[in-house]
């Protein structure tokens, strides 16, 4: 397995280009399964979790043509050869329920793993399947397998619209239940719906697609349901969380970069962190400017919400930030349980956090330590990464092919700033 070794102390500079969205990319590939047509998707990010999902449309039936230089992909599903969503390829990535509402709509049927992903957490799906039942969707849970079919007296075999309020504020249900109404009988209102970017870009592409949706982006979507959908050509959005993270990088070390394609409104709650911190984001033509005001960073507490609020996403790398603050900050995290695990690790380099129950008191130091450390899931390999730019010394990272899952050319991009940054092939 990769490492990663950073060799800390080295203020940043320079330009950063932002990739397409991991997070908008997976339900955009998944929408291809409502359509006999080819869907193409520009601005696809090269990771290893778009490879997974392409492994899984494909057993499902799906044609794909894949121009990884050009950030291309085509994919056409003529027709579901095989309506079984495998847990080998299930367990690698939860985003793969994602499959189960166009499965349902397009053919009445589908059983799909339970599925695994990050550590972070339980997880469960089952607002997934409530939100599918109420449309008419009769589930048999079985040996680690969801089991759904439509039933013929249900609209003819075809999911139906419903008025259906989410419990609270799930990002992949609320795509999984977009899709599957788009091709269902009647209208459906999601409310208490997510509002995440992603949302309304998934939305954008079905709308694109002859789908007919309104308020995508606000707490309620109505959807009315479709015959068929066609196909079509659409860019997925930059990469919020990406970005998010790469702003980190010159709040933690100093310097000054731009994150070129980089969007205010994708990280609003961020941006407003940051300039709590000292640390400046402007808007400028080729996207944001960061750099931090002065040496000294501001304590600053923060507390994960569903988007437009500060996302979880982000919440270990603002830590990562924090253990250099002038103070004692504190971070709260409400989506996910157990998403602290780079704390531990964060420790071994000398940062000082205190956690009690969802909460983590940072208080920051003079100066954090390199050392060896263990990335655990997605989020916090990149905070690690960030911790090692700043600390005095050598960070090797293992375990990186969590970092892999969702960050495109780390390395080089870093490197291209003057970040003294290498990956280390081989065996752990
Ligand atoms: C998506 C993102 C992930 C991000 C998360 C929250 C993708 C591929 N992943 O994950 O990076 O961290 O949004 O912004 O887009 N829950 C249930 N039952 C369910 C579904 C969710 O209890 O059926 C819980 C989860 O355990 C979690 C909370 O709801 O505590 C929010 O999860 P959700 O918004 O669904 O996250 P994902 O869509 O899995």
């Amino acid at each position: 397995m990769d490492k990663i070794a950073v060799t800390g102390g080295t203020a940043l500079h320079g330009t950063i280009p932002i990739s397409g969205s991991k997070n908008a990319c997976l339900p955009l590939m998944t929408a291809a399964l409502l359509t006999d047509q080819t869907l193409t998707l520009t601005n696809v990010p090269n990771l290893a979790d778009i490879g997974t999902l392409s492994n899984l449309l494909a057993s499902l039936g799906a044609t794909i043509d894949h121009d990884r230089e050009a950030n291309r992909l085509n994919l056409r599903v003529a027709r579901l050869s095989s309506p079984l969503a495998h847990y080998d390829i299930v367990r690698k990535m939860r985003a793969s329920i994602l499959v189960l509402g166009p499965m349902l709509a397009r053919d009445g049927a589908g059983t799909v793993s339970l599925p695994g992903g990050c550590a972070i957490g339980a997880r469960p799906v089952d607002l997934h399947l409530k939100g599918l039942e109420a449309m008419g969707a009769t589930l048999d849970l079985r040996d680690g397998y969801v089991h759904a079919s439509v039933p013929r007296s249900v609209s003819g075999g075809r999911l139906r619209g419903v008025s259906h309020r989410f419990p609270f504020v799930s990002v992949g249900a609320t795509e999984n239940l977009l899709m599957a109404a788009t091709l269902a009988k009647g209208t459906t209102r999601l409310v208490n719906a997510a509002r995440e970017p992603e949302i309304v870009d998934l939305a954008d592409c079905l709308s694109s697609m002859g789908a007919q949706i309104e308020g995508a982006g606000t707490g309620t979507i109505e959807i009315e349901g479709v015959d068929a959908l066609s196909g079509t050509e659409h860019r997925v959005i930059a990469d919020r969380i990406e970005m998010g993270s790469f702003m980190i990088a010159p709040a933690i070390t100093g310097g000054d970069v731009t994150l070129e394609g980089g969007r205010i409104d994708l990280v609003s709650s961020l941006a407003g962190a940051l300039d709590a911190a000292g640390v400046s984001v402007e808007e400028v033509p080729q996207g944001l400017r960061v750099r931090r005001r002065d040496d000294r960073l501001n304590p600053v507490s923060i507390v994960t919400e569903p988007f437009p609020g500060y996302a979880t996403d982000l919440q270990a790398q603002m830590m990562a930030l924090m253990t250099l603050a002038d103070g004692t900050s504190s971070i709260t995290e409400q989506i996910f349980e157990n998403r602290f695990m780079h704390v531990p690790e964060l420790a071994r380099m000398g940062a000082q956090i205190d956690i009690t129950g969802n909460t983590a008191q940072v208080t920051g130091v003079e100066s954090l330590r390199g050392a060896p450390v263990m990335a655990t899931d997605l989020r916090a390999s990149i905070s690690l990464l960030l911790a090692g730019l700043a600390a005095k010394g050598e960070t090797v990272v293992s375990r990186v092919y969590h970092l892999d899952r969702g960050y495109e050319r780390v390395e080089e991009k870093l490197r291209a700033c003057g970040a003294r940054i290498e990956r280390i092939s081989g065996d752990d």
